[in-house]
């Protein structure tokens, strides 16, 4: 299955042929450097290198307008400006979860192309995708049609999915953040899904939301009371992650509405995330209202 515009083809492809180089070049990155990215956070020299191999690859497709990613400071102006022009901007979290790697647990690459330029609302998002490091690398690509899975091997792709839709029925959840942390309507919203569902928490939100897509049920990050807005960044996390669960017959939400309706200030805003079968998302905003 390809995506209709030929540039944005190009971004995924382009993407998804970097896959197996990037979980190939994770081996001997795996150590914290002393800079912090512009969330704060402490980074691994596979951030950085992930985040160069993208941008390079990335900027240089005719019709990339902006690239921005988790790890660098600012929007890069790379080509006509997505706002004015027919061109993309590409929002790349290079590696979700890196701090996974130290405990080599899975962890993924997000991306999301949007046809506005960045900051931008998630209902600009024309394709959204992840690439999933797990025992083998998987990505799941949505577009305005469908959700599509693909297994990757030696820059090829290979098509397993062509409509994944979250089964009906839930069966998993994993919530980040300390409970005591979570404010009040939160932990009694967790304790009514504790008792009805699994468990299932890794540590990188592509491969819990991957676990959310495979066998039903809810991902959160919720707002903490000690960082109301959560940890979760709405360009590179939120978003995609909201476009791709909703297309797959899922709800997404800040607390309050749809991530993609989230109106961004700034490029690394954060939000709290919560993904997942619309029966869930619904008692989950009914609990916070
Ligand atoms: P990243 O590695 O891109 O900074 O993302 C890490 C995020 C996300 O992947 C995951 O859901 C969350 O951090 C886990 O946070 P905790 O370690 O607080 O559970
Ligand atoms: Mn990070
Ligand atoms: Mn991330
Ligand atoms: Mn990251």
């Amino acid at each position: 299955m390809t995506v209709s515009d030929p540039v944005v083809e190009s971004i995924v492809a382009t993407i998804s042929r970097s896959a197996t180089e990037i979980r190939q070049g994770l081996i001997g990155r795996r150590s914290t450097v002393d800079e912090e990215n512009p969330s704060g956070e402490t980074q691994v020299e596979a951030d950085i290198w992930a985040d160069e191999l993208l941008g390079d690859r990335l900027r240089a497709i005719d019709g990339v307008g902006q690239y921005a990613s988790e790890e660098r400071a600012e929007v890069d102006d790379c080509g006509d400006d997505p706002a004015t022009s027919g061109s993309f901007a590409v929002a790349v979290d290079p590696l979700d979860g890196s701090s996974n790697l130290k405990s080599n647990n899975a962890m993924g690459t997000v991306f999301g192309v949007y046809d506005d330029a960045l900051p931008a609302r998630g209902d600009a998002l024309v394709t959204a995708g992840y690439i999933l490091y797990g025992p083998i690398t998987t990505m799941v690509l949505a577009t305005e049609e469908t959700v599509s899975e693909y297994e990757l091997t030696g820059g090829e792709r290979t098509v397993v999915e062509t409509d994944l839709t979250l089964p009906d029925d839930p069966v998993v959840y994993g919530f980040g953040g300390r409970v005591p942390d979570w404010p009040e309507d939160f932990q009694a919203y967790a304790r009514e899904i504790e008792s009805e569902l699994k468990l299932r928490y890794g540590g990188a939100m592509i491969g819990d939301v991957n676990q959310v897509l495979t066998y039903g049920g809810i991902f959160g990050y919720p707002g903490l009371e000690s960082r109301p807005e959560g940890k979760l960044r709405l360009q590179f996390e939120g978003n995609p992650i909201g476009y791709i669960v909703e297309r797959a017959g899922g709800r997404s939400s800040d607390g309050s509405q749809s991530l993609l309706s989230v109106e961004p200030t700034e490029l690394h805003d954060r939000t709290p995330v919560h993904v997942g079968n619309a029966d869930l998302i619904e008692r989950l905003e009914d609990r916070l209202a």
